[in-house]
């Protein structure tokens, strides 16, 4: 294990000794952030209630995507920062420690076995966003890894794609028990991890899955059988509605609308639709 890893690990024990004793609040200012170098590159860090996760406000998107470095201007208008898959990769993996150890909702952090924060590539083109771990997932740390995420990497794999090309998160990252609904103030609490996953990345596109990912991000009001197959924008991201893979086991007649939906998705890319199916 490399320092950081084992600075990142003794942090988080640290963190986890004042939660039990009884610490619910750490300070942190923006000052020390920014003396610490923490605030991430290309990003502006907003003040919020402590114990928040950063609220960041992206740097204008680029036109091209380069693979491994992007020169970005920064959101205070000064010189271009490298903004590159490293540092993507390790605020991604920050952000993740702090979701490790969140306690916003009280039942689903004593129930769960683990944050289920988002797996895949840090610079991907297309991001899929399901709604809440469930039980293989919880278990193995990984979202979409039982039955309805077997389907969705084949899903991926029809479209060209292996799984660590794109990047994969849920609303919530934690399992609600007996894989119920997300609440609304669970959603409320744990959606800005995901809007930080959608600002580091910032994929080309995303595929909501099902109702919950689709009202997490938009503010439209109808069902998924009306949304899907429609483009829709989330932050100047465009976001196709479609249905849940875990819909497509209970119904897989579906499976030939989620596939339109797909092609549609290829095409925005400029990616090879393949024939048939
Ligand atoms: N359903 C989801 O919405 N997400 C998962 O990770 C698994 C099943």
């Amino acid at each position: 294990m490399s320092d950081l890893n084992n600075i990142i690990d003794e942090t988080i024990k640290v963190l986890e000794d004042m939660k039990r004793s009884g610490v619910t609040h750490v300070d942190v200012s923006r000052e020390t952030l920014e003396e610490l170098g923490r605030a991430p590159r290309g990003t502006r860090v907003e003040s919020g209630p402590p114990g928040e996760p950063r609220r960041m406000t992206s740097t204008p998107r680029e036109g091209t995507r380069p693979t491994t470095t992007s020169h970005k201007q920064t959101a205070a208008g000064g010189p271009p920062t490298l903004h590159s898959v490293g540092n993507v990769a390790s605020e991604l993996a920050e952000i993740e420690a702090r979701a490790k150890v969140c306690v916003k909702c009280g039942e689903l952090s004593r129930c769960r076995h683990s944050v289920v924060f988002g797996v895949g590539n840090p610079r991907a083109e297309i991001m899929f966003v399901g709604e809440a771990p469930g039980r293989d997932e919880d278990m193995q740390g990984e979202p979409f890894v039982g039955r309805a995420g077997e389907l969705l990497t084949k899903i991926i794999a029809a479209m060209g794609f292996k799984r660590e090309d794109v990047y994969i998160a849920n609303v919530l990252k934690c399992r609600p028990p007996e894989n119920r609904t997300p609440l609304p103030d669970e959603v409320t609490n744990c959606l800005p991890y995901l809007l930080s996953q959608i600002e580091l990345i910032k994929p080309k596109l995303i595929v909501a899955l099902g109702a919950t990912a689709v009202r997490a991000l938009l503010d439209v009001q109808l069902g998924i059988t009306k949304m899907r197959g429609h483009w829709y924008t989330f932050r100047d991201i465009p976001i196709m509605p479609t249905f849940h893979p875990a819909y497509l086991l209970r119904n897989p007649p579906a499976k030939k609308e989620v596939w339109e939906d797909m092609k549609a998705v290829l095409e925005k890319l400029g990616r090879p639709v393949p024939k048939g199916r």
